[in-house]
């Protein structure tokens, strides 16, 4: 087991450079399924999902090479259609492998990827989706075995914009005969990236980031270069630890765009923002000002996987915030090892109503989840004294090496190794 010893009250001060973004990259290793050629893939960010993300293509046959943030794929020769089931519990957003395993191999068998420990996280609109493509799925003793003779392309309407399952309807798609329509698609720019990989490989695909993606079928794909977006949760868990001390920052190879609602709140904070076009400039106030109200949305609304880093800010905030979390049924499960640091906060149901206190207290507290994880180490950061987050691997997964990132901008915090208690 490995834990962060964070001693607080440090302010945050300097640059830091944003990697590229976990959630593009994920959908677009799976996707590299569907060219069954060679991909360069650059800005891949060294997680610990990325890896499994890795291991699971490697069992399938594919071949990986990686030379720091360059990773070059080749899935020519994928001679398995077997998702390994303890690779679906490690990483449940291996769903996503569906599409593309179909639509290349015309079938795929892989374990229900089950809940985790910000909610159920049902595959329901994904499954509809694909059967409108004419895939067949059979579910029996907790697998899904989907064959597809043919896709054919279709009218889908998402019940909810599921980032997931859009990316995996955009993915199957590329191989189903004629025009395929996603009506309520997801609108992150993470679909977009996903768009423009598939693209450069020779797909046909548009409209990815608004209301309607068109996706029209073809026959074969080629070998493709591309660029993963900066990511930019990763950007606003750095601008909210400098805002949690008082600091400043400088956050280079940044989409501000990407970023808006994040930045206007931060702004709505107090904090005083400069963007231009790859960078941010934050200054924190001495005291951060409460939110009336912060409610999560699908993007362009404020990111849920930014909730817990600004409730975080908001538990010594001058004033009551009311946080209320529309995404996930369970996503406040960190709020109680903040409330051992001395933030009051009550929940009740998907709402969060925080009175800010003057500071936070250092405490051991535990991760659970890899964004309440963060927010820990942020609150730390923050606190009084030392603070230490136990079960540091859910970090691990969204955030390379957070403990050194966090250092180069002036935090007291290092990385230890403890025995399992068990
Ligand atoms: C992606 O998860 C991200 N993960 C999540 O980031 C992010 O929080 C989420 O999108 C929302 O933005 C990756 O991209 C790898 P959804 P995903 O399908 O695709 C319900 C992080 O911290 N739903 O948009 O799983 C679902 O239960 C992670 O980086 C159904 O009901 O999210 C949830 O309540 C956490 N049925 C809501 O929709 C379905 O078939 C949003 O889920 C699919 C989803």
């Amino acid at each position: 087991m490995e834990q962060f010893l964070i001693g607080g009250g440090k302010k945050l001060t300097g640059e830091y450079e944003l990697t590229g973004a976990k959630n593009a990259v994920l959908p677009i290793l799976a996707a590299t399924i569907v060219t069954g050629n060679e991909s360069i893939i650059e800005s891949c960010p060294n997680l610990s999902d990325v890896q499994t993300m890795f291991t699971i293509l490697r069992e399938l046959g594919c071949k990986i090479t990686q030379d720091e943030d360059k990773v070059i794929i080749n899935t020519e020769p994928i001679n398995s259609h077997t998702i390994p089931e303890h690779l679906m519990r490690e990483m449940r957003s291996s769903v996503f492998l569906m599409g593309p395993m179909i639509a290349r191999c015309g079938k795929v068998t892989l374990s229900y990827p089950g809940g985790c420990e910000i909610g159920l996280r049902p595959i329901d609109i994904h499954l509809s989706a694909l059967r409108k493509l004419g895939v067949t799925i059979k579910e029996a003793h907790g697998f899904l075995e989907c064959t597809a003779d043919r896709l054919t392309g279709c009218r889908i309407l998402l019940d909810f914009p599921s980032v997931g399952a859009t990316e995996n309807v955009m993915m199957a798609a590329t191989a189903a005969e004629g025009e395929t329509r996603i009506i309520n698609p997801a609108k992150e720019p993470e679909i977009i990236d996903l768009q423009d990989y598939l693209n450069a490989c020779g797909a046909d695909i548009k409209g990815a980031g608004t209301g309607e993606i068109l996706i029209r079928g073809k026959k074969s794909y080629h070998r493709a270069e591309h660029k993963v977006i900066p990511d930019r949760i990763e950007g606003g868990t750095i601008l909210a630890a400098v805002a949690m001390t008082g600091g400043s920052i400088i956050l280079r190879n940044a989409i501000p765009e990407h970023m808006s609602m994040t930045l206007s709140k931060l702004r709505e904070a107090g904090c005083r923002i400069r963007e231009g076009n790859d960078f941010v400039i934050m200054t924190a106030p001495e005291k951060l000002n409460a939110m009336d109200t912060l409610i999560t949305q699908p993007y362009p609304g404020f990111p849920t996987d930014m909730q817990s880093q600004f409730l975080t800010l908001m538990t010594i905030a001058q004033g009551t915030s009311i946080i209320t979390e529309t995404i996930f049924e369970s996503r406040f499960k960190y709020v109680e090892e903040l409330v051992k640091m001395g933030a009051r906060i009550k929940v009740d149901g998907r709402t969060a109503v925080v009175t800010g206190v003057d500071k936070l207290t250092g405490a051991r507290v535990v991760s659970k989840d890899l964004r309440g994880g963060a927010s820990l180490v942020l609150a730390g950061l923050g606190a009084e004294g030392e603070t230490i987050v136990e079960n540091i691997c859910h970090i691990d997964r969204g955030y390379d090496k957070f403990e050194l990132a966090l250092r180069k901008i002036g935090a007291e915090i290092r990385r230890e190794t403890i025995q399992d208690k068990t």
